[in-house]
């Protein structure tokens, strides 16, 4: 049983095969948190509760607390104004303008599955996969429910949660906040991960020790960003890829988020996560209900690289849905970096015509097909074709490429507005604006007002007309800037800092609806690169573009930080051309091939311009993607190498689940002079069993592939790249 609840103790514990995580429910009803790590059997612990001797000069208790003081406790749910001065989870403001809040426990429900969770992304599972704790409280003040709820999915090591509140008082309400999760570790001793960067740049790790007070990374920018992503983690100061503990939280959602490590006084640390309560308000009439998004926490005893399969797991089994879940993704020719605005029916189908020859199987037309777009100035917004540059029209270029035997993917951008555009001359406040302000312009375009269920169907409208009118099989769904002067002129004064939460759940509502109109579509989500890489979308799009740096040195940096918390399947990546667009790096077209192959996998160059030996290098490549996507998409990941930490290599390697083969990737960066071997520590084959390197016909044990390593042939030059697979015998 993942699930129990000790009665005697008041005990719940939430176990999965190599975790635990327990808290009590207090004599007075309070919920404290008890312990989360490595697996315990027993559920009599209540002695952990953290109560100290001497009671320090702090708040203490009040009556209904019983004999524990708010801020010393490891609370379960933080709530505000009560005397724990650490970061609340919730917070109302009533009609007295009183905003203390308190969550004392009324009863809970266990039960086999999960239940969705409404307009939002989450994880999923059947009855055998996981099992849910829904805990009921109340706040007798306010007339506040609310719902904790957890579910435990034993296989890979995962509990997810989140909150929900409902105003059962007598007057309407306004929740101030409501983050999803709050995690009251015993110690401070950790180092904190975080994922930070900017356009072409996304990613890129930072660890630091935790110190006393708060160190939080967050987004108010109505998106996850480029500039800090939806992920942390906490771990040993000691701990390696492979040793040490590792805590990993991963918030699903797709907004403006805050993640939190609060040091107290008393070296203890909380964790929390959720929606950011910045600009953040919602009105509660009698009966409303509020949900907040979904984390999802993993705790790994056998290092950061455990911690980062866990989620690798979760996300593709119990996250990711639809046909293309576990199908080998088509691989596609994308005419962005090749023409960017510069194109028409007859270059599209000359691209392809090369394509289809060197094996490719989709030809994506990104931006500039719609309105009079021909630079990013214009047009968004109007989803009609332009028959000057598609000339025949969109039904005649999709034929033509099924055709010459390639399927075909469109570019939209639909939550966006140019100022230039028919729609809006003739709906100048269907963007998201406040009256009288001045509307500042990001790439001269505005955000469009998703939060708005009449503009959200005539978008949807264009784009379901679009799709139904050609043979279309793959969208990118990209969005170019983040949101300002958020306001509309339709919500009441009460509802307006609603905006930003309801302009997510509005974009998840077009995203389904996409998804149930058609169904076979395969969706790449995108934002200006990797500005929304998050698992929030990964519950629609199985995929989503990594970033618009598609240099492969770059890339190393960019894809071990994102392989942190996101599994590789997911990973858009192209082979582009040379010198790159972004850093103009010369680098061999076989290494650009081997860091590509590690996500998605795809092409974005002009394939009419390249060279004979290119040509056949697509080909090569192919082959070798054929062979080695399944492992890729379904085997376990290995960091070897760490780009942050030297500039001499990076290594990574899939292991199949039954360790029946590895694939092991390295890529030299800078060549050092009379290093002639550089021998590599694989990881995670299975000991006692012998693997044939495949290249050579030579066979190893596992030991000393793991324990010595193996040697990597001499590669004259930078920036170069090597592959060995390895085959159990
Ligand atoms: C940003 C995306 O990341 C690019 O791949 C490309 O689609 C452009 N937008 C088009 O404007």
């Amino acid at each position: 049983m993942p699930i129990v609840y000790d009665k005697q103790k008041r005990v719940f514990k939430l176990d999965t095969n190599k975790s635990s995580y327990a808290f009590h429910v207090t004599e007075s009803k309070n919920l404290l948190h008890l312990y989360y790590g490595g697996y315990i059997p027993e559920t009599d612990i209540t002695h952990m509760l953290r109560i100290p001797e001497d009671a320090p000069f702090v708040p203490s208790t009040h009556d209904g607390m019983g004999p524990h003081s708010f801020d010393c406790a490891a609370i379960e749910f933080s709530t505000s104004g009560v005397a724990d001065f650490r970061e609340p989870c919730f917070q109302v403001m009533d009609k007295y303008g009183m905003s203390a809040c308190e969550c004392y426990y009324k009863s809970h429900n266990i039960y086999k599955g999960k239940p969705k969770l409404k307009g939002l992304p989450a994880t999923y599972g059947t009855e055998d996969e996981v099992e849910t704790l829904e805990v009921y409280c109340a706040d007798p003040n306010n007339g506040m429910e609310i719902v904790l709820m957890y579910s435990v999915f034993p296989q890979c090591d995962v509990i997810t949660r989140s909150a929900r509140v409902c105003n059962k008082g007598k007057d309407p309400i306004e929740l101030r906040r409501l983050l999803s999760t709050c995690v009251d570790l015993d110690r401070m001793d950790y180092d904190m991960i975080t994922l930070h960067g900017t356009w072409a740049r996304e990613r890129h790790v930072e660890r630091l020790p935790l110190r006393f007070g708060k160190q939080s990374v967050d987004s108010n920018r109505g998106s996850t960003s480029h500039a800090l992503n939806n992920f942390i983690a906490l771990c040993d100061h000691t701990a390696t890829e492979d040793f040490g503990e590792a805590y990993g939280f991963s918030l699903v959602y797709s907004g403006s988020f805050l993640a939190m490590a609060e040091v107290n006084q008393y070296e203890k640390t909380r964790v929390v996560m959720g929606i950011n309560p910045y600009d953040f308000s919602w009105h509660l009439e009698i009966g409303e209900e509020f949900q907040a998004p979904e984390v999802i926490m993993t705790y790994s005893g056998e290092g950061i690289g455990q911690m980062s399969r866990n989620l690798h797991d979760i996300m593709r089994n119990n996250l990711i849905r639809g046909k293309w879940k576990d199908l080998r993704r088509p691989i596609l020719i994308n005419n962005w970096e090749a023409t960017y605005f510069n194109f028409d029916t007859e270059k599209l189908l000359d691209i392809a015509r090369e394509a289809k020859k060197a094996g490719i199987e989709m030809l994506v037309m990104d931006d500039g097909w719609f309105g009079h777009r021909n630079d990013d100035r214009s047009s968004l917004g109007d989803w009609f074709v332009n028959e000057d540059k598609i000339k025949g029209g969109l039904k005649y270029l999709v034929d033509e490429v099924n055709k010459i035997g390639l399927k075909f993917g469109i570019w939209f951008e639909p939550e966006m507005i140019s100022p230039d555009s028919e729609l809006y001359k003739e709906h100048p406040d269907w963007c998201i604006h406040i009256p009288g302000r001045p509307r500042t312009l990001v790439r001269s375009q505005l955000v469009i007002d998703f939060s708005r269920e009449d503009v959200r169907d005539y978008i949807y409208g264009r784009i379901k007309d679009i799709l139904s009118s050609a043979n279309i099989e793959y969208v990118k769904w990209d969005m170019n800037r983040q949101l300002s002067e958020v306001g509309n002129e339709v919500l009441p004064p009460e509802r307006q800092r609603e905006i930003w939460h309801r302009y997510v759940l509005g974009v998840y509502d077009m995203q389904e609806r996409l998804l149930t109109d058609f169904p076979d579509l395969l969706l790449e989500n995108c934002a200006g690169g990797g500005s929304r890489f998050d698992a929030g979308m990964l519950y629609y799009s199985p995929q989503i573009w990594t970033s618009d740096d598609t240099d492969a040195i770059e890339r190393l940096k960019i894809q071990y930080g994102t392989s942190l918390c996101y599994p590789c399947s997911c990973f858009g990546a192209h082979v582009s051309d040379s010198p790159n667009h972004c850093v103009g790096r010369i680098t061999p077209f076989e290494t650009r091939g081997h860091v590509a192959m590690s996500g998605t996998f795809g092409y974005e160059l002009d394939v009419t311009r390249i060279s004979d030996d290119d040509k056949w290098n697509i080909r090569k490549q192919i082959e070798e993607f054929n062979k080695y996507n399944p492992l890729v998409r379904t085997g376990d990941y290995y960091r070897i190498g760490d780009p942050f930490a030297n500039d001499r290599f990076d290594a990574w390697e899939f292991v199949a689940k039954d360790k029946s083969e590895a694939l092991l990737e390295y890529v030299q960066v800078l060549k050092e002079p009379s290093v002639f071997l550089h021998r590599v520590k694989l990881k995670g084959l299975m000991k006692g069993a012998y693997y044939r390197h495949e290249q050579t016909g030579k066979v190893y044990s596992a030991e000393l592939l793991m324990n010595s390593g193996f040697d990597i042939p001499s590669l004259w030059g930078d920036f170069r790249s090597y592959i060995a697979h390895f085959v159990k015998v």
